[in-house]
């Protein structure tokens, strides 16, 4: 029988990945369901630590290989440490960003080889697939300015041109036309309330299905 889930919030930067996951988690809890928030890259405290790496602003050499290699290292680490085994005992762990960033990122936007950055999710996810790849879909534009009028300090993938960060956008948007039972595209250029009800009818379908 299986036992816990695996649900990803994903999309552009400002898109309300943080917020929607705070009322997916409400919702889940407020069924009786024991839940795990984590985020990418992040999650573990090595990848903590290779996230404060990967998203200074103060280093914008990090070469693109490098970039790739870090996020799979912080997934291998995500996976193995905390995810397997938090589903394994019937949790739902809700992650801010998961393996279709990498893709979106570091292939559709950085330009890296489709094959390279598969190999390298691949060997960090080692066969495990989340069950579902919620992608809050938003103009870049609109996401910055979302992000600036947080008054925090920008990092370093928020920096990049609105050309890159379109590039991404698109990137999810193509992976989820090819694989629509794994992605679950939502408008959130809605009003905040219509993407949180979107988001906990996809959540639903998942978990109750
Ligand atoms: N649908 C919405 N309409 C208007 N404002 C929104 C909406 N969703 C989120 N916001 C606001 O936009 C800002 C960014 O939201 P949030 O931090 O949840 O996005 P995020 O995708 O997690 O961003 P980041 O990529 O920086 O982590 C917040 O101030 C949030 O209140
Ligand atoms: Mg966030």
């Amino acid at each position: 029988m299986r036992k816990g889930y695996m649900i990803v919030c994903d999309g552009s930067n400002g898109a309300g990945k943080t917020t929607v996951i705070k009322a997916i988690d409400a919702h889940l809890v407020s069924r009786g369901h024991a839940t795990v928030v984590t985020r990418e890259p992040g999650g573990t405290v090595i990848g903590e630590k290779i996230r404060e790496v990967v998203l200074c602003p103060d280093t914008p050499e990090l070469c693109a290989t490098a970039e790739l290699m870090l996020f799979a290292a912080a997934r291998a680490q995500h996976v193995r440490e905390k995810i397997i085994p938090a589903m394994a005992s019937g949790k739902i762990v809700i992650s801010d960003r998961f393996d279709a960033a990498t893709v979106s990122f570091q292939h559709y936007a950085r330009g890296l080889p489709l094959d390279l950055i598969n190999l390298l999710n691949d060997i960090a996810l080692n066969g495990f697939k989340p069950d579902i790849n919620i992608i809050l879909d938003l103009d870049p534009a609109i996401g910055i300015a979302r992000v600036n009028s947080r008054g925090e300090r920008l990092d370093r993938m928020e920096r990049e041109k609105l050309e890159f960060l379109q590039k991404a956008r698109n990137g999810y948007l193509a992976q989820a036309d090819r694989d629509p039972k794994r992605f679950a595209v939502i408008d959130a250029s809605q009003p905040l309330e219509d993407v949180i009800s979107d988001a906990i009818k996809v959540v639903d379908h998942i978990v109750a299905g």
